[in-house]
């Protein structure tokens, strides 16, 4: 059974990253993120470009985290948890089949300097270790090169290819599918 109790919320630490709860407070911050078209590229969700699309989304990630559907972290400076790099986490649990899909981003200040394979080795340890995950899928566009090869070189493996999976404006989406077992 997967451990989906998350009160009180988990602060993840890793050298040079702490990984907190989304907040009202943070609304700059996600607006700054989910509204940047090179960070939203290649995810099908729409951009926070107001105050009031912001909190929509903050109350989705404090709602998924409270009735145990989703978690997701606030990639913050370790020096400064204040100021946001980026979101990261489970956006879906598969409670029958012991598995989660993982989702990340970052604002493009900060893509490249290895941020999101640094958390999302405390992702996963989590995971695998509290939330009791026996595989952890991630999904994401084939045109995406940098996300793939964040899970490459994170040893997930290729599992498959779904052509036109989902549509999204206008625009039938292909999607691959990368997964990890626990160790
Ligand atoms: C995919 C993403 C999370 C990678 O995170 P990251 O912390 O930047 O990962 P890395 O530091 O390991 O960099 C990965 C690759 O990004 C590329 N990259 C780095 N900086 C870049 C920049 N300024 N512009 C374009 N590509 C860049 C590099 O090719 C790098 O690979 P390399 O190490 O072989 O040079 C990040 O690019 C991102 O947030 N993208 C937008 C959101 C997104 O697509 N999320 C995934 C949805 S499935």
């Amino acid at each position: 059974m997967l451990n989906l109790n998350f009160n009180p919320f988990p602060v993840l630490r890793t050298q040079r990253l702490l990984l907190r709860q989304v907040v009202e407070a943070d609304v700059p911050y996600v607006i700054k993120i989910r509204g940047n078209e090179e960070a939203m590229r290649y995810i099908p969700r729409p951009r926070a470009k107001t105050e009031e699309d912001a909190l929509g989304v903050i109350a989705m990630l404090t709602n998924g985290i409270s009735e145990g559907k989703s978690i997701n972290w606030a990639i913050c400076n370790a020096q400064n948890p204040n100021e946001i790099y980026g979101i990261m986490g489970y956006v879906n649990f598969y409670p029958q089949e012991l598995k989660a899909e993982i989702g990340y981003m970052l604002h493009p200040d900060y893509w490249g300097k290895g941020y999101v394979p640094e958390a999302i080795i405390a992702v996963e340890k989590f995971g695998f270790e509290n939330i009791k995950l026996e595989l952890i899928e991630a999904k994401i566009d084939p045109r995406n090169d940098n996300s793939r090869k964040v899970l490459l070189r994170n040893n997930y493996q290729f599992d498959r290819l779904m052509q036109k999976e989902m549509t999204f404006e206008n625009e039938a989406l292909d999607s691959e599918y990368y997964i990890k077992h626990r160790m």
